[in-house]
């Protein structure tokens, strides 16, 4: 029996992958490239050893998904594929719309008919908006998001819900991811963007091999300890294996289960950056400017729910995850693309 994954050459995908392996699971990629590259799987087979079942397919070709549904036994799928890129989902809504949330409801549509009721959902922080307090926990509500890439995760969480409620047949885990960074320690695989990078890390990395002159810090005037915005940064390794230990959940029938994923510990702006040059032995040049509109001030989150009934705790602190993501673009200044 195969674990399908959706998205599985993107960041997250293609670390799980790796995580899945290792743990003896035999597993079946999906991408249809739009985000990633064929690239990341060969990464994923050198530091597993094992080859990597690979279909172009997007999640939206129904057809397509028919025929790996049926040329495959799959077992349980975790779906990561969607377009994620927040300012141009403001600028895209109808795209947003059409791939993440179309694309979702065909893949359980295929799946169901198939008799595969086995899902796990990349969710994400975004739904809890701006939290009124932190840690979040997952009885925290979900709030009205301010951009149309939120609101697919939170409409993504409702369909899923409502599915489960209809058919308990269905296990479903949520996982709301906080802020995703860091590499394989192995320096194979990492979060390649395309163009300049929206995300803190990406961006670091960058200014780190000299592609981006400085850091621009978005605002330094938040109610947090030294002025810049406070995550919940997780090392995307630690979150991959958050995935296979969902699928333990799965196997025991969990039902409808959501799980924040994340440290529990905020970090500001200025934290990462001392401790990236502290990790890299790299000085980052930045800049002071005004915020930027939609940011909060701060979110982290309580884990405990995921190390209570998942049996899962994030090992990785901030400096390897600062560590890891250096070794990555300094292997790779080019990302995939070199
Ligand atoms: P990514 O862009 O690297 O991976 C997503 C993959 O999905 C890409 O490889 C892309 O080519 C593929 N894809 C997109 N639309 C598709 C379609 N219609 N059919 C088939 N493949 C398609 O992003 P990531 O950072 O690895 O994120 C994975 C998932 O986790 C996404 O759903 C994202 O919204 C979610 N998430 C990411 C973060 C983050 O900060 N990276 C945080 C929370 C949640
Ligand atoms: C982190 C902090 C910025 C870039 C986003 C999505 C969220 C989730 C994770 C998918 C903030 C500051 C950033 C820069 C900066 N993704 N920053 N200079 O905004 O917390 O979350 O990714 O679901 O939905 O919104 O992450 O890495 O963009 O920002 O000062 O060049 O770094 O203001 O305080 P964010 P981020």
């Amino acid at each position: 029996m195969a674990i399908l994954v959706t998205g599985g050459s993107g960041f997250i995908g293609s670390h799980t992958v790796v995580e899945l392996q290792n743990a003896g699971y035999e597993v079946v990629v999906i991408d249809n490239l739009s985000n990633s590259t064929e690239k990341s799987l060969k990464r994923v087979e050198e530091i597993t050893g094992k080859p990597v079942k690979f279909y172009k397919t997007d999640i939206r070709d129904r057809e397509g998904l028919e025929k790996i549904f049926s040329e495959e036994s799959i077992d349980s799928c975790i779906h990561f594929a969607g377009l994620k890129a927040v300012g141009e989902s403001t600028e895209k809504p109808w795209e947003y719309y059409e791939n993440n949330i179309s694309g979702t409801l065909i893949l359980v549509d295929v799946m169901r008919k198939h008799g595969v009721k086995n899902m796990i959902f990349s969710s994400s922080s975004t739904v809890y908006g701006d939290p009124d307090h932190v840690p979040v926990t997952e009885e925290d509500p979900v709030k009205k998001c301010t951009n149309p890439y939120g609101s697919t995760k939170a409409m993504q969480e409702t369909i899923f819900t409502d599915i489960q409620k209809a058919d308990p047949e269905w296990n479903i885990v949520l996982l709301r991811y906080f802020n995703p960074i860091g590499a394989h320690p192995s320096g194979k695989i990492g979060e390649d963007p395309s163009g300049i990078p929206l995300n803190i890390m990406p961006y670091i990395t960058q200014v780190a091999v000299g592609k981006l002159p400085f850091l621009r810090v978005f605002g330094n005037d938040y109610p947090t300890p030294d002025g810049t915005g406070v995550r919940d940064y997780i090392h995307v390794v630690d979150l991959a294996k958050g995935h296979v230990k969902a699928l333990d959940r799965i196997k025991a029938g969990c039902g409808l289960a959501i799980y924040n994923l994340g440290t529990g510990k905020g970090y500001s702006v200025l934290d990462i950056v001392k401790n990236f040059e502290e990790a890299s032995g790299v000085k980052i040049p930045y800049e002071i400017q005004a915020r930027r509109p939609g940011d909060i001030a701060e979110n982290y989150c309580d884990p405990s729910k995921a190390e209570r009934e998942m049996g899962w705790k994030a090992e990785y602190g901030i400096r390897e995850m600062c560590a890891h993501s250096w070794n990555w673009q300094k292997n790779n200044p080019e990302g995939y693309g070199a």
